[in-house]
């Protein structure tokens, strides 16, 4: 290699970053990378970062919990070696508690509905789970659903231990003790936002609670779906089951208020609709080079609607919690995004479009658009067919 080739590349790369060796690949949850956001963020004022939680082993965030609070529990004498760790999930926590059960020697059984695709149930089958499916369509006090069936596993299964990532608040404690800091130090005290999608709440309140003890003036601004009682119960307090409703984007959301969320802590409750998280997601890839889960699309929309309260000053961090690749089915297929209808175009030439051709396309398509045009067209029409009658009289000589 002469030497400009070896002088460009260095200039690129940090090659003497610290390369570690690990006991494990426990070891390497944590210590994610912070990611300015460049392109997708231009012409906005203020500095933004993504906090990439893809990078750790299991490629999401739920790597974190999952760890922290397996070794709480070990801490308190509530699973012994060779035990079992017992699960109700379809997502992310499933992947990465099948993941650390087969680093420590742990049986994992997980619950799952029977909505979970036959890739999810082979993933978490290739890390040694255990995968038990149970109807979707029932509430989640019935015992046939993953939640009770979870929990009577637990309880029949000797030496067993119920993750129950919702109410365990060892979920929060986890980004508590570790994303949190990391933020803090990462930004140098200067984060101003934090944006994240609430759906346990634990990577929310965890992250919340360390910010707001380090400077109070942090806001925090949680993001909901719509079809989720979330933002409804921090804003009245009440549980209102008429806010649920089916919904596409995942992890983000719930039918049941998890203790994990301290709802003290959010300054600012933002719904965010499937569309614009798959388009907001598709840009990140597109621009930025992320290709990232469905709910960082939701955390980026997120970050255009707090502008209001932005200026220069402003260090907005939006945390991503997992990888893309688990969506290549999704939001990463443009059939599936043309049957969502988030695609426009004729049928030749479908595209991703931005959110602001989305807006112009809506308003076009509007019932007050549309009787603007047609009348116009009609008045139109109407002076063409009297100028026609005038002069035909004209000619006829009437
Ligand atoms: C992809 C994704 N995004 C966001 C969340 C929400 O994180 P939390 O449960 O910590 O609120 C989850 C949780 O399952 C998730 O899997």
């Amino acid at each position: 290699m002469n030497e400009y080739t070896t002088k460009s590349i260095n200039s690129l790369i940090n090659w003497n970053r610290k390369v570690m060796v690990y006991e494990n690949l426990s070891g390497t949850i944590g210590n994610t990378p912070l990611v300015r956001l460049n392109k997708i963020t231009a012409g906005l004022t203020g500095t933004y970062y993504a906090k990439v939680e893809a990078f750790n082993p299991g490629q999401s965030a739920k790597d974190r919990i999952a760890f922290y609070m397996v070794e709480q529990a070990e801490k308190k004498g509530l699973i012994k070696p060779g035990g079992t760790i017992v699960e109700a999930t379809s997502g992310n926590t499933g992947f990465s508690i099948a993941m650390l059960s087969a680093i420590k020697g742990y049986k994992c059984i997980l619950t799952l509905t029977s909505k979970a695709s036959t890739e999810k149930i082979s993933l978490l089958k290739s890390l040694g789970a255990e995968v038990v499916i149970c109807p979707v369509d029932v509430s989640p006090e019935d015992p046939r659903s993953y939640y009770s069936r979870a929990e009577q596993i637990a309880k029949e299964t000797p030496n067993a231990f119920y993750l129950a990532q919702n109410f365990n608040t060892d979920n929060a404690a986890a980004h508590y003790h570790s994303t949190g800091p990391e933020i803090w130090k990462q930004t140098e005290g200067k984060i101003t936002h934090y944006v994240c999608c609430a759906g346990t709440g634990g990577t929310l309140s965890g992250v919340a609670k360390y910010l707001k003890e380090q400077n109070p003036a942090i806001r925090i601004i949680g993001i909901d779906a719509y079809g989720s009682v979330l933002k409804k119960f921090w804003e009245t307090g009440i549980y209102d089951p008429n806010e649920i409703k089916p919904y596409k984007v995942e992890g983000l959301g719930k039918n049941i208020i998890p203790s994990n969320i301290d709802f003290s802590l959010i300054d600012e409750f933002i719904k965010v609709s499937d569309r614009d998280s798959a388009i907001r997601a598709r840009e990140l890839a597109s621009k930025e080079g992320l290709l990232m889960g469905y709910s960082s699309g939701s955390a980026m929309h997120g970050i255009f609607q707090i502008q209001h309260e932005l200026d220069e000053n402003s260090v907005v961090v939006a945390l991503f919690s997992d990888h893309g690749s688990r969506y290549l089915g999704k939001i990463y297929n443009d059939g599936w995004m043309t049957e969502q209808g988030y695609l426009l175009g004729n049928e030749s030439e479908t595209k991703v479009p931005s959110i602001n051709e989305w807006e112009d396309h809506e308003h076009y398509y509007s019932y007050e658009s549309v009787k603007r045009r047609y009348r116009t067209y009609y008045r139109i029409y109407r002076l063409m067919y009297r100028k026609y009658i005038s002069q035909t009289k004209k000619s006829l000589g009437l």
